[in-house]
């Protein structure tokens, strides 16, 4: 695990921690709690451009921001970030589990290293992050917790599949936590977007599932400031967009079988016409 050490923070001063803030949606995440005055522990992998999101925000904003370059499919390294934060007096009150890996093709064509990979990123790093920070969290007299699943956690997605799967993990997890802690300081909240152009890749998935997708779509600016607004007023689950919220309505009233059939339509392309970008990263795995 590779550290790059910024100032450390007074501890009256509030701090987030952002996972998977290189890039993204994170990256804006990020600039929302800097606007707010939080300092920053940024997490992301190494030479991902952690750095140059550090600089960015660092020409702006008067605050402290630390970088943590690591692979967070590695427990050890999970552990690190907790430790890294008691080395450098610094107290999370904002824990924001943004990190996150999809894909969009049939499940035979992944590699069981992606699969595990995608569980362990999207699964066990969120799960323990939060159980490393809780006591943490609860200690103090407000604090907040932002996770991030997606409008793809209300069905079961053919070619999403554990992607699907994961992010529904990720929103009961929230949604009990959030129950658990309602008597304490701790904010609990769960996004759940539609789609959103974070990247090269997403804009051409996003572009191949035709206009209602598009018109579904949001910039990671604006989902971010509306995210970081939620958390910090204590909102439970969202999903911004009223074409995301229609979506979801559609989920809770529409059969099984009659959404697996619409979404086989929407995605049975998928397997042949992945993405390259895609298609490089999951070779890589
Ligand atoms: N984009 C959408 O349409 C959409 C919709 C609903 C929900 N979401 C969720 O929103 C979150 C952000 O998505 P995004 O589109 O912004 O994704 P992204 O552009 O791929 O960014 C994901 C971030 O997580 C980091 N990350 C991935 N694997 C990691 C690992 N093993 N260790 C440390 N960091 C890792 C990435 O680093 P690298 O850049 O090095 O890979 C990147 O900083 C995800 O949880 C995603 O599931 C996205």
């Amino acid at each position: 695990m590779k550290n790059i050490n910024g100032k450390l923070n007074s501890e009256s001063r509030m701090a987030a921690l952002v996972t998977g803030a290189s890039t993204g949606l994170g990256r804006f995440l990020a600039l929302e709690c800097a606007k707010r005055d939080f300092d920053l522990v940024l997490v992301a992998l190494p030479n991902t451009g952690l750095q140059t999101v550090k600089d960015v925000l660092a020409a702006s904003y008067k605050i402290d921001i630390h970088t943590i370059e690591t692979d967070l499919s590695i427990e050890e390294n999970i552990l690190g970030i907790k430790s890294y934060c008691y080395e450098n007096n610094i107290t999370i009150n904002f824990l924001i589990n943004n990190a996150g890996i999809g894909f969009e093709t049939a499940f035979h064509s992944l590699s069981a290293n992606f699969c595990t990979k995608l569980i362990d990123v999207n699964i066990k790093a969120t799960v323990l992050i939060t159980r490393l920070f809780i006591s943490d969290l609860q200690r103090q007299s407000k604090s907040y917790i932002l996770n991030i699943s997606s409008l793809a956690s209300y069905t079961a997605m053919p070619y999403k599949s554990i992607y699907a799967a994961s992010k529904s993990f990720i929103r009961c997890f929230t949604t009990a936590l959030r129950t658990e802690l309602k008597h304490t300081g701790v904010e609990v909240t769960t996004l759940c977007p539609g789609p959103i152009a974070t990247n090269d890749e997403m804009r051409l998935r996003i572009n191949s599932h035709g206009l209602l997708s598009r018109l579904a779509c949001y910039d990671s600016s604006e989902i971010a400031s509306l995210a970081i607004s939620r958390a910090l007023s204590g909102g439970s689950t969202f999903t911004p967009g009223i074409i995301n919220k229609f979506n979801r309505f559609l989920m809770f009233i529409l059969p099984e079988l009659l959404q697996q059939k619409i979404l086989d339509g929407l995605y049975a392309s998928a397997g042949q016409d992945k993405p390259v970008i895609m298609r490089e990263k999951m070779k890589a795995a």
